[in-house]
């Protein structure tokens, strides 16, 4: 398995697994933006198969996962814990040491995926999903001495 940039080859895969993954998934020119206005994007791809990505982004000093997910038969694998460390990695290199993501508060497998990664849930937001689920927004700092 090799972590690389997405390509815009990579769409349909990233659709694929996107549209899975969640229940309101993002819309493809949602994600073309991101792409398209400089957000980091990485994907796992196993025998020219995208398997994985993450979609992140810094905003006023923090890092931001706004998606991670990777297809069903391809999880518990560590595929997203390579890609989270990865987009941690080049948000560090960046000089950027807290990140940020919402998660759903009925998501126990991504809430303790990331808890292994060292987020705490520093609030919970009330119907933060179009479906008026709650949010609970993670974060993770690393200490620099
Ligand atoms: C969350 C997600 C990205 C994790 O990716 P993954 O490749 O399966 O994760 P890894 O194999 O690297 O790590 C799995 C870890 O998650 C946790 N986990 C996995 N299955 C679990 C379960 N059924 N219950 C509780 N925790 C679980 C464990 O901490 C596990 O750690 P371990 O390796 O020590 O056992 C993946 O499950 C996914 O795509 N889910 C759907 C999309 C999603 O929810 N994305 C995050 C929303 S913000």
């Amino acid at each position: 398995m090799i972590i690389r940039k997405f390509e815009p080859a990579d769409l349909d895969d990233v659709l694929a697994i996107e549209y899975e993954a969640f229940p309101d998934p993002y819309p493809v020119d949602v994600i073309i933006q991101l792409h398209e206005h400089g957000a980091g994007f990485i994907v796992a791809e196993v025998g020219r198969h995208v398997v994985g990505y993450n979609i992140f982004w810094i905003k006023e000093g923090i890092g931001h996962i706004i998606a991670l997910a990777v297809g069903s038969h391809f999880r518990d694998m560590q595929v997203g814990s390579l890609l989270l460390e990865k987009s941690i990695s080049i948000l560090e290199s960046n000089n950027i040491f807290t990140v940020s993501l919402e998660v759903r508060k009925s998501n126990v497998r991504a809430i303790n995926f990331y808890v292994k990664h060292g987020f705490v849930t520093i609030r919970e937001e009330d119907n933060y999903y179009s479906d008026g689920e709650n949010a609970f927004i993670m974060q993770y700092q690393k200490l620099i001495n």
